[in-house]
């Protein structure tokens, strides 16, 4: 059975993800969605409002299942029997990132490979930053993000 990660903040989740998702669980046979907890980054929705949020947004297809996990990526992937680590790539400056974090969770293990899906070209532009950005201002995130979860976005800053 091919079990692959796709692993990320998803503060919130945005259509860009979803459509990793998508794309990720047909090659695979089950796609774990992690979430990660133990960001320095401060996120603004907890780990289990972020788990939550994509099971809204997955429940259309049958393969993918949310976790979270805190610790080291690789890991969360041995745990759960992945050898495959999903990323998705937007753009040129992305790379250096995704390269640096692929050959470091190679090196830590040499079981594990990353494959990266390029974002689909709509929403190359789009990250979870600029959701909480335009949000913050009281922009239109409904191109970004599925109207369940703007709402909870504006929630936070009402
Ligand atoms: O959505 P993000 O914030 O770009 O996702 C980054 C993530 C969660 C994939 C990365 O920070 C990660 O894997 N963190 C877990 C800790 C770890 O394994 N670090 C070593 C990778 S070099």
């Amino acid at each position: 059975m091919r079990i692959a990660i796709y692993p990320g903040s998803f503060d919130p989740v945005t259509y860009g993800h979803i459509d990793i998702i998508e794309r990720a669980s047909k090659i695979c046979d089950k796609l774990i969605v992690g979430v990660l907890m133990n960001s320095s980054k401060s996120p603004l929705f907890s780990v289990e409002e972020r788990v939550n949020m994509l099971n809204e947004v997955i429940q259309h297809i049958d393969n993918v299942e949310v976790c979270s996990f805190s610790g080291l990526l690789v890991d969360f992937a041995k745990e759960m029997d992945a050898n495959i680590i999903v990323r998705g790539l937007r753009a040129i400056t992305d790379f250096e990132y995704e390269f640096q974090m692929a050959h470091a969770n190679h090196i830590l293990n040499s079981e594990i490979d990353t494959v990266f899906l390029t974002t689909n070209i709509d929403y190359s532009y789009l990250s979870s930053s600029t959701v909480k950005e335009v949000a913050g201002f009281g922009g239109d995130i409904s191109q970004f993000v599925p109207d369940v979860i703007a709402k909870k976005v504006y929630n936070k800053y009402s």
